[in-house]
């Protein structure tokens, strides 16, 4: 079966130069079968007429809440009723800060406020419109009111410039809303993922380790436990509970995590390396608390196992996911660990911003494929861990079919 048949999907298109791309957007999501009613505002029509939009989606195009025609075909409310999830796409920076102030000035607006559906938004703007503070304040509080955001990717944008803003391809939305309907998207498929820190012990009371604080890596294994996965969770040391139907491994040490993730081998069909594992252990751990005689020491290390890598050169490999945390130069540094690490995704986290990564409770994160890009905004670790499992379960199921 499609995996939108019987879906009824309200396409509200907003005026933004992406808004070519609504037409193949409504094909595609035809495609996977859902029936599509079509709204435009007003600067939507500068861009493409309602008569595209029409003869594709098969339906008449509403335009305005003051067309007695259209209402008496189906009114406002009996539209906002009849939608299983409005997708806006193209969604600019204006009808966000409209949506975000609860204005009901106009149809889509109207419509949005008016419907019980889940409500998804395809952002497209220049890349400094979706930077500027106003425009993040109007994502925050999209999101926390449970609208979920697909995009914006990042690249060459129709002014010329490149970063974050471009719509997202029609393919890629079309999957999206399918996901929002499959929450159980994992369904009985093996999942291991590492998190938290790891410690190497310099002597029996002292130890090198970093911030990582467990949270990214707990809230994965919540949301893909939600998602129908068997999930096995290997931690470094963190305060947290294990999270419901999630399997804890407690390690210490990043030979610890390491053999533990090769005894998952076989089983394991989706790795996801969240742990901020040391790179480097001391070379021998003194057996007895080391006691300050010298004004300096020095102290010998070794390199640890790359376990991420070790997993995804496996015979068994599974679809392995790693991240990237940085300091500077983010996406260059991930990419590179995404080919060298022989990775088919990785989460870019940038760990410089002190309201993100390390021991936060916010995130926000670059996924990154051999072929693409993708911005998830800030917001707070189990959202995002939501929007992240849904990701990677679309292109882990890409590869099984
Ligand atoms: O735990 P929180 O406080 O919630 O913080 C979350 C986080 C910042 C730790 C998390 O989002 C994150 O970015 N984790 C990766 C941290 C890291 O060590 O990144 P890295 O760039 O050094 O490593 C790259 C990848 O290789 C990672 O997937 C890492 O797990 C893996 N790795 C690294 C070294 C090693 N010896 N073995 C590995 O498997």
């Amino acid at each position: 079966m499609k995996q939108l048949s019987n879906r009824h999907i309200l396409l509200g298109v907003t005026g933004g130069i992406a808004a070519y791309k609504s037409a193949e957007l409504i094909r595609r999501l035809k495609d996977h079968g859902a029936d599509v009613r079509v709204v435009m505002t007003a600067a939507a029509m500068e861009f493409i007429t309602p008569l595209t939009l029409q003869a594709l989606s098969g339906n008449p195009v509403h335009t305005t809440m003051l067309d007695p025609a259209a209402e008496a075909g189906m009114g406002h409310i009996e539209l906002a009723r009849w939608a299983d999830l409005i997708l806006v796409a193209p969604a600019t920076a204006d009808f966000m800060a409209r949506l975000a102030n609860g204005r009901g000035d106009d149809l889509l607006t109207t419509l949005c406020l008016a419907t019980p559906a889940a409500i998804a938004l395809a952002p497209a703007m220049n890349q400094g419109m979706w930077r500027d503070a106003a425009t993040q304040a109007n994502v925050k509080t999209l999101q926390d009111r449970s609208i979920t955001l697909f995009g914006p990717a990042a690249g060459e944008q129709a002014c010329g410039d490149i970063g974050p803003g471009r719509m997202l391809e029609a393919e890629d939305l079309a999957r999206h809303c399918a996901g929002l309907f499959n929450s159980r998207l994992l369904d009985g498929v093996q999942l291991t993922i590492t998190a938290g820190p790891t410690r190497e012990a310099i002597d029996p009371v002292r130890y090198i380790s970093n911030h990582s604080s467990g949270k990214m890596g707990y809230a994965l294994a919540s949301a893909a436990a939600d998602a129908g996965a068997q999930v096995t969770l290997i931690s470094g040391p963190t305060n947290l509970p294990c999270p419901d139907r999630v399997n804890r491994i407690d390690v210490i040490s990043a030979a610890d995590m390491h053999g533990a993730a090769m005894a998952m081998m076989g089983e394991c069909q989706i790795f996801i390396a969240c742990a901020a594992v040391a790179d480097y252990r001391p070379n021998n751990c003194a057996d007895q608390k080391i006691k300050k005689d010298n004004d300096s020491m020095r102290i010998d290390l070794v390199r640890n196992p790359d376990i991420v890598s070790a997993v995804a050169s496996h015979s068994r490999r599974p679809f392995t996911i790693g991240f990237a945390a940085e300091t500077q130069d983010l996406l260059r540094y991930a990419r590179g660990k995404l080919e060298r690490k022989n990775l088919d995704m990785i989460v870019a986290n940038d760990v410089a911003n002190t309201s993100i990564g390390f021991n936060t409770n916010d995130n926000a994160v670059t996924v990154l494929t051999a072929n693409g890009e993708q911005n998830i905004a800030q917001m707070g670790k189990s959202q995002l861990a939501a929007q992240l499992i849904q990701l990677i379960a679309q292109q882990f199921l890409n590869v099984q079919s």
